[in-house]
């Protein structure tokens, strides 16, 4: 079995294993091709699998509200492979998504051994300057610390009463001698990421987190505990007839009452309600229907004492190679290209990177280069080409056909790499304390 670790450093190259193994669903385009302008990451399959973006989409496509909820562990400065969650993110807001986003400042102090300054410092000085740089609208966004939301840290601490310590040693393989604060880290990730269903932040509503494969087992855990917080379980019951289920103790006359309401508001004439049962069923209910069911009762929920969590969904986004040929990753500086790094820095180390080039120019030129494996095109196509398919197209059949070399091909792309990073340092030095104010929250 392989166990995916969120403060490991493997590598995955094998995702159609993981979408088998962990029940991870592959990003189809009838998911997102009716959207307005997809974005490149989703049309060129970066973004390769997901949980229950479906409900996303429905939202999207429907206009009603939705959440995009990510977050950064503050560890070391920003490179182009964490450029990518907030270029989804940004585009996320042009498709009617409020976006808050968590600066794991405690994660870093339980796992990285900063201290919260010192982390909260970093996310400023390397992260949220370079987000607004980008172009976060913070119209439509919120950042915040872990370390000063109590709303996030009373949430973890109440998930404890529906987590148990075996669930998290077969999600995450902690040990006895794994700290506790270590241990709470994913109760409060689940915290970062249901929190913003709280009525105070807009009520429950779909709400998407994108992220990087590793972060899995958190969205897992958090999908459960939405679930075991619900009042009402909407679903197909063993028997194979969908419904509603009461799931815990409480006036279930009553909750049935409203249940039945619903659904005749939403139209659903045929429905038989078993008092003993505590279930409503609703016979020949497709999936879309117990979805929208699902969704108006959980917003019902908060009037009737509960939260109304609706489970979270997730969109997963292949790494970025490193221009070593590892993992791209803060902690090998040779491997990534950082945001905040000197140009002349990057560049000596972009001419480096490791490619899917022959051994000689006499021979690419004979044989052809291999784009498929090259760091270079990597970067073409995840931060270079951006929307223009034209382009990467032409890059990727001049290096198959060995009218391209690599010196000049990275060279075309340092350029514009280079422009693109100059004007992101650029906007960077720009962002005052008030456009801070604007964006981020102490509370
Ligand atoms: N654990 C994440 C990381 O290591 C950071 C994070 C904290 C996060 N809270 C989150 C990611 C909520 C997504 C959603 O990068
Ligand atoms: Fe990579 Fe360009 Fe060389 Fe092809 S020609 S292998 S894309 S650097």
């Amino acid at each position: 079995m392989v166990r995916l670790d969120p403060w490991g450093s493997s590598q995955f190259q094998d995702y159609a294993r993981l979408r088998d193994e962990f029940g991870i669903e592959p990003m189809t385009p009838e998911l997102w091709m009716d959207l307005e302008d997809p974005h490149w990451l989703l049309r060129r399959g970066t973004i390769f699998g997901h949980r229950d973006f479906g409900v996303v989409h429905d939202a999207i496509v429907r206009k009603e509200p939705w959440a995009v909820l990510t977050g950064l562990m503050p560890s070391g400065k920003m490179h182009l492979g964490h450029k990518m969650v907030i270029d989804q993110c940004i585009d996320w807001q042009g498709h009617g998504a409020d976006v808050t986003i968590a600066v794991a400042d405690f994660e870093a102090y339980a796992t990285r051994n900063l201290s919260i300054d010192q982390a909260r410092a970093l996310g400023i000085d390397e992260y949220v300057k370079t987000y607004l740089a980008l172009g976060l609208k913070p119209q439509s966004a919120e950042i915040y610390f872990q370390s000063t939301r109590s709303r996030v840290k009373d949430l973890a601490y109440e998930f404890g009463l529906k987590v148990n310590l075996s669930t998290l040693r077969a999600l995450y393989g902690f040990e006895d001698n794994t700290s506790l604060a270590h241990v709470n880290a994913p109760l409060m990730q689940a915290g970062d990421i249901l929190h913003v269903q709280r009525e105070d932040k807009g009520g429950p509503r779909p709400t998407l987190v994108p992220v990087g494969v590793d972060q899995d087992p958190h969205i897992r855990l958090a999908r459960d505990i939405a679930t075991a917080f619900r009042i009402y379980g909407v679903q197909v019951a063993a028997d194979g007839r969908p419904g509603i289920f009461l799931k815990g103790a409480g006036e279930a006359k009553a909750l049935l009452d409203r249940a039945e309401r619903t659904l005749r508001d939403l139209g659903f004439g045929e429905v038989k309600r078993n008092d003993a049962y505590k279930a409503i069923y609703v016979d020949g209910a497709t999936k879309a229907d117990l979805q929208r069911v699902n969704l108006a009762l959980a917003k019902a929920e908060p009037q009737l004492g509960g939260y109304g969590f609706v489970q979270p969904s997730s969109s997963y986004h292949r790494f970025m190679s490193g221009l070593d040929g590892g993992k791209m990753s803060s902690s090998r500086p040779s491997s990534a290209i950082f945001l905040s790094d000197d140009l002349k820095e990057s560049e000596k180390k972009f001419m480096q990177a490791k490619t899917g080039g022959r051994a000689s120019a006499e021979e690419q030129r004979r044989l052809g280069a291999n784009p498929d494996i090259c760091s270079v095109y990597e970067v073409y196509h995840g931060h270079l080409a951006r929307q223009d398919d034209k382009y990467l197209n032409v890059v990727y059949t001049e290096c198959k056909t060995g009218k391209r070399l690599c010196g000049e091909c990275k060279g075309e792309a340092w350029n514009l790499l280079k422009a693109q990073v100059k004007e992101i340092q650029e906007k960077k030095a720009q962002v005052t304390q008030a456009d801070l104010k604007e964006i981020l929250s102490y509370s």
